[in-house]
């Protein structure tokens, strides 16, 4: 299969490129990056030791683009994504414009050239806060109403809902999937567990929303994209026109996380900084996976004990990494890893 992936050079992306080259040796991958700041080439292996991967740099917006790099393509596996929601929340417009319109771009060439799969990735974010249409919280099902909280969940409500018209439409083989909040190798550092990290390893304070008590389900990326491995290579009979959540049943809050930080690196408790709640944030995130764990079987395997540990060793053995990202001086990254710092 020769599949085109998105997105495939920032965090969850480039993971996945390496979990296929290595485990489907007859499949070709091309991967379609704009590199805003979240993308970086380095994130995936070297373009000339890996004769299966090629790369080009280009906008999924870009309609000639697309259609070009689709030529021989058999799937699409979609991550490309403006993906920070406090980003989103000072300014939305990348976001509708990639999150939105790109999708459109990608499905509109794809019923096109009669692609065979487009899996189409998308977020625990599309249902808001987690409960039964009563109200009661409990862990969100595919079947929920989405009602997104943020300008980012809402463009992901906009991609997600797009690519499932056209399964309805068109017959388009698309498969939606909802994964809960990633950690691991690779993920630029202002998300919440490698911002804690760093500035843990750098004894800067580390910067709690409000109260600290939202939860989220965090699931390694290793379990993410093997999933998302699997999906793409059923029949297509399982899974296309299908919608299935993605989750470890990993439940934490953000002071948790915190404290585990500091407790694994053996940093003070005076680290932990409380800091202005942003709007619109989310009290709990969480996923019921009843349905791909009876329907292919999957359950995720990496605890979020052994998960984090490995993490944290891979922040702290990859000061190259980080210091390239730094170097780039990103406003907002810098802003962001300042956040809990004294006034
Ligand atoms: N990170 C999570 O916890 C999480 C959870 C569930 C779902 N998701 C979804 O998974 C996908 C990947 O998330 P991530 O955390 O790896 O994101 P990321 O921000 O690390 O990477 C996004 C990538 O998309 C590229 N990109 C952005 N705009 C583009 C454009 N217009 N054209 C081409 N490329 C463009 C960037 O350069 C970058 O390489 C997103 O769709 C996101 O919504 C993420």
């Amino acid at each position: 299969m020769r599949i085109l992936v998105t997105g495939g050079a920032g965090f969850i992306g480039s993971n996945f490129v390496r979990h296929m080259l290595a485990t489907y040796p007859t499949d070709e991958i091309v991967v379609l990056d704009k590199l805003t700041y979240a993308g970086n080439i380095t994130n995936l292996p070297p373009l000339s030791t890996t004769p299966r991967l090629s790369f080009v740099q280009g906008d999924i917006c870009d309609e000639r683009t697309v259609v070009q790099v689709l030529e021989d393509c058999d799937a699409i596996v979609h991550f490309a994504a403006e993906t920070h929601v406090d980003r989103s929340l000072l300014q939305a417009q990348d976001f509708m414009r990639t999150n939105v319109q790109g999708t459109y771009v990608l499905l509109e060439a794809a019923r096109q050239q009669h692609i065979q799969r487009f899996l189409h990735i998308s977020t625990d974010e599309v249902y808001g806060n987690a409960c039964s249409p009563e109200g009661v919280s409990r862990p969100s099902l595919e079947t929920d109403t989405l009602l997104p909280l943020s300008p980012y969940a809402a463009s992901k409500v906009g991609a997600d809902t797009l690519a499932f018209s056209y399964w309805a439409s068109y017959r388009l083989p698309v498969t939606i999937t909802r994964c809960s909040n990633n950690y691991g190798p690779y993920q630029y550092p202002e998300k919440q567990l490698p911002l804690f990290i760093l500035n843990a390893l750098e004894d800067r304070p580390l910067p709690i929303y409000g109260d600290g008590q939202h939860s989220r389900d965090w699931i390694h990326v290793d379990d993410h994209v093997e999933v998302l491995a699997l999906i793409l290579h059923q029949p297509a009979a399982h899974v296309v026109g299908e919608i299935f959540n993605i989750g470890a049943h990993e439940e934490r809050t953000t002071l948790q996380n915190a404290r585990t930080i500091l407790k694994i690196l053996e940093k003070p408790g005076e680290l932990l900084s409380f800091v202005q709640d942003r709007p619109g944030n989310v009290q709990r995130h969480a996923v019921d996976t009843s349905k791909i764990r009876q329907q292919l079987g999957w359950q995720a395997r990496i605890s979020f004990a052994a998960g984090m540990r490995q993490t944290i060793d891979w922040y702290r053995d990859n000061p190259a990494w980080i210091e390239t990202i730094k170097e780039k001086h990103n406003e907002f990254l810098m802003a962001a890893l300042q956040r809990g710092m004294p006034r």
